[in-house]
């Protein structure tokens, strides 16, 4: 039986898939739409369905019906075959190797324990009763599943193990810990717990909330560990809920706890997520950079508060986010806002301010000293300024910050100048150790003539009745200027090959005339190759000359001459050609 895979293949089109998700207009043999991985005005995405394959030549993303799932629904590869499986009716089975056997086993021992403990809650009245108080509805702890881990060390373990799951398996779910003696506990007891899932809705770990916990000293909320299926550094609490939101409200509100995700998703704004209380990670932005530009961190506005989100600011803002800050009433987080008044709530996020600004009036309020003020400014808020992209963005600033000091922009001005300067000497320095030289060719860099005849032939490939093929343009081209097309497309890589053959088709429609116009590339190719063979038989013909030797003037002489001939030769045989069209 072939892979789940191919039958995904054979029995989905591409175009189904991303008309599913945007209207597609008809543009020749194949289907153009606005991308939706970046803003544009007119549409330079391209889906073929001769070729199952999409690309969009403004951002520049591209490949098959996987990768195009992956990326609008930001999940990973196992992820979209789950949502493409589903789709084609096709049944995962055990067999399939696209997920190795732990990991899935995995997510139904935790499936099994979210059951379990959703349960648990439904008997726990008083834990209910404290939930409905924080204000939480009967459907939100449905939809999020939160649930109870009673009070105890075996309920979990003994539930499960009753369900036929070894300790080993409990262990490495991190649903149990394993004593010094061997013996294994519960990891969470006493615990409102928050199940964590993936971007497909997969439970993969939890957060579990103190309740009732015999020892006055436990932790607040105790996590998973870092198991086969949970990575702290890459969890977004809520990712799987608001993906859909962001993408529709173009962005994303960022919440430190699950109960401020909970209310404000109650509350309406269902494009927030929460990072847990911990440091943004690289990887969960990178995530969040298939949804969005446009993050606004909810964070506490104190001192400590400007601190702790200082970093997350700032790798956003390195990331190429436009970030923004709402700010919230001191001592209150969201879940305490939403509970007093949801519209206040999204009062708080229409208020919210570019980092930029809101870096400049936390400074202010905080600091009453004009001299300290201004040094801080300098210290924090120019190095932004500096490396902002957009000029009039970067103009705004620079003027709001001369406001703010009451100075003229001028001054502003040169310390952002001296600020960018230092920050790509910055870049240098630690660009200068070796890297890796790469030896694929970017199809970006060929000549143009060049690129175009390896999109023909990639092209024709694909079609029926080709009129050219690979050997007979690579013959050519070898004889002309001793190029090897073969090695040239080995070496790159399958996106730009996607590119050229894209290109390609687009701009010769169908295989009419197309053998005039590989003649004609491969003069402009020969014409290219010669116009560099006469650079330097000129500059051998001036040293020859330099040195007075007759011999090797005349030697060169002659070889500029014949050089200079074939390159007349083909001016003619072009205007010729010309005059004919
Ligand atoms: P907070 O202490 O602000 O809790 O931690 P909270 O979200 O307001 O919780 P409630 O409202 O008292 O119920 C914020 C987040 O930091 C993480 C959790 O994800 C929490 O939601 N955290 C906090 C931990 O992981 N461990 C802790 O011990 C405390
Ligand atoms: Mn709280």
């Amino acid at each position: 039986m072939s892979s789940p895979v191919d039958q995904i293949k054979e029995r989905l089109s591409i175009v189904d898939i991303v008309s599913s998700y945007l209207k597609l207009e008809k543009a020749g043999r194949n289907f153009k739409a606005r991308c939706p991985f970046h803003t544009e005005k007119s549409p330079s995405f391209f889906v073929s369905p001769e070729r199952e394959t999409f690309h969009c030549f403004g951002c520049d993303k591209g490949g098959d019906i996987f990768t195009f799932v992956e990326e609008i629904e930001g999940v990973d590869f196992s992820g979209a075959l789950k949502i493409l499986a589903d789709r084609a009716g096709v049944i995962l089975t055990a067999h399939s190797k696209e997920e190795s056997d732990e990991r899935k086993r995995l997510f139904e021992l935790l499936e099994d324990i979210t059951l379990h403990w959703t349960e648990k809650l439904l008997e726990a009245k008083d834990v209910l009763e404290y939930l409905t108080k924080r204000g939480l509805t009967e459907e939100t702890i449905r939809s999020f599943r939160l649930g109870y881990a009673p009070d105890g060390w075996s309920d979990a373990a003994a539930f499960l193990k009753s369900r036929g799951w070894k300790d080993e398996e409990l262990f490495t779910g991190g649903i149990a810990i394993r004593a010094t003696s061997g013996k294994i506990y519960d990891r969470f007891r006493g615990r409102i717990m928050f199940p964590i899932a993936d971007a497909s809705g997969r439970v993969i770990g939890f957060s579990g909330r103190i309740f009732s916990a015999a020892d006055p000293k436990a932790a607040k909320y105790v996590n998973s560990p870092e198991t086969p299926l949970f990575h702290k550094s890459r969890v977004l609490y809520g990712y799987d809920k608001a993906k859909l939101a962001i993408r529709q409200m173009k962005s994303c509100v960022l919440v430190e706890g699950q109960m401020d995700l909970l209310l404000s998703h109650q509350a309406g704004a269902t494009n927030t997520i929460a990072t847990s209380g911990t440091a943004l990670t690289t990887d969960q932005l990178t995530f969040l950079k298939r949804l969005t530009d446009t993050v606004v961190f909810a964070y506490d506005a104190d001192v400590a508060g400007l601190n702790a989100s200082r970093r997350g600011i700032d790798l956003a803002l390195e990331h190429g986010f436009t970030v923004s800050v709402a700010r919230l009433p001191k001592g209150k987080d969201p879940a305490d806002v939403v509970l007093e008044d949801k519209d206040k709530w999204h009062e708080i996020l229409k208020a919210r301010e570019h980092a930029i600004e809101f870096y400049i009036n936390v400074l202010k309020e905080h600091t009453p000293n004009e001299h300290i003020f201004r040094r801080k400014v300098e210290e924090v808020v120019v190095p932004y300024i500096a490396k902002i992209g957009r000029p009039i963005e970067q103009a705004h600033f620079v003027v709001r910050v001369a406001e703010a000091l009451k100075l003229d922009a001028e001054p502003v001005w040169r310390a952002v100048k001296e600020a960018s300067k230092a920050s790509t000497e910055k870049v240098r320095t630690s660009a200068s150790t070796p890297s890796v030289v790469s030896n694929v060719v970017h199809e970006k860099a060929l000549h143009p003539a060049l690129r175009r005849l390896l999109g023909i032939v990639l092209w024709q490939k694909s079609c029926e009745k080709p009129v050219v093929t690979i050997t007979e343009v690579g013959d050519k081209v070898k004889n002309l200027c001793d190029i090897s097309i073969s090695g040239i497309l080995e070496a790159i890589d399958e996106k730009g090959r996607e590119r050229m053959i894209f290109e390609a088709e687009m701009y010769y429609k169908d295989s009419e005339g197309l053998l005039r116009e590989v003649d004609e590339l491969l003069l402009s190719l020969r014409e290219a190759e010669l116009k560099k063979h006469l650079e330097s038989a000129h500059l051998k013909l001036h040293r020859a000359e330099l040195k007075g030797e007759i011999g090797e003037i005349n030697e060169a002489l002659r070889a500029y001459a014949s050089l200079t001939r074939e390159y007349n030769e083909i001016a003619e045989v072009k205007k010729a050609r010309a005059k004919e069209l």
